[in-house]
């Protein structure tokens, strides 16, 4: 058994929660974005004779990416709970994995880009929370907008792991890796196949 099943079940609720979470995003920024939603609101309101000012154009494209957001903190709070789940299997799983030191300059290099995640994963959980239980922390606005600037600027981690990820399974598993997608299915090891 390489991957037990409870490290499997870890790693497919994790991507689908981040993909999650980077979904809410890339709605936030795309299709449910106020910027382009207020004006598409003013433009189709003057056509149809009434003018509104900006402020609650604005207001009501929020109004109205509100229900997507909320997701975002649903999707967080999965997160956090994957978070001490992870740090459960380091100290607890069995999955056999490598030694670092055994590895080729390519795997580990794979290998980084993992330690790097768990980094930023756990960085985005607390840096989320610090934002949404501002209030109860009493945390400064100045230091909230630090902190939201940097949640925004790690989230790019995302966009540039999960398409290298995601290939680099694939082609890994088409070249010499055979089976390694299966195995964080099924659990076997390569060469039981
Ligand atoms: C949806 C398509 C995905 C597939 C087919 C996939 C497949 C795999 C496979 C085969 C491995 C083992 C690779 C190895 O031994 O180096 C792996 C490891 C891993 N994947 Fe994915 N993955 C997917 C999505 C994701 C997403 C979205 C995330 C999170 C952003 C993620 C996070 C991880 C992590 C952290 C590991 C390393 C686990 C460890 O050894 O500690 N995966 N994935
Ligand atoms: C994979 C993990 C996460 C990613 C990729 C992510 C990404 C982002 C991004 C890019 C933004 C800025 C959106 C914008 O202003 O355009 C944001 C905002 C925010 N995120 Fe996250 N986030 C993650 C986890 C979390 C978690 C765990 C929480 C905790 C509940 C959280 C709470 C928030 C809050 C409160 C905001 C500010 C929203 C606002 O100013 O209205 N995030 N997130």
């Amino acid at each position: 058994m390489k991957y037990t099943a409870i490290f499997r079940v870890w790693h497919w609720l994790n991507a689908i929660v981040i993909l999650g979470l980077v979904g809410t995003v890339l709605l936030r920024k795309g299709f449910l974005s106020w910027r382009t939603n207020s004006e598409i609101i003013m433009t189709k309101l003057s056509d149809m004779g009434v003018e509104i000012f900006k402020e609650d154009a604005v207001a009501i494209a929020k109004a109205i990416r509100a229900p997507m957001w909320e997701w975002h903190i649903i999707l967080g709070y999965a997160l956090a709970f994957l978070v001490v789940y992870r740090i459960a299997l380091f100290f607890f799983d069995k999955s056999q994995k490598e030694d670092f030191a055994s590895l080729d300059l390519h795997k580990k290099g794979v290998k980084v880009s993992y330690y790097i995640l768990y980094a930023v994963i756990i960085f985005m959980t607390i840096s989320g929370f610090a934002m949404y239980l501002k209030e109860e922390l009493a945390l400064a606005d100045a230091t909230v907008k630090s902190i939201k600037e940097l949640h925004e600027l790690v989230y790019n981690y995302f966009l540039i792991f999960i398409p290298l990820h995601i290939a680099g399974v694939v082609v890994a598993d088409i070249r010499e890796e055979h089976g390694l997608i299966s195995t964080m299915i099924n659990g076997r090891t390569k060469d039981k196949f």
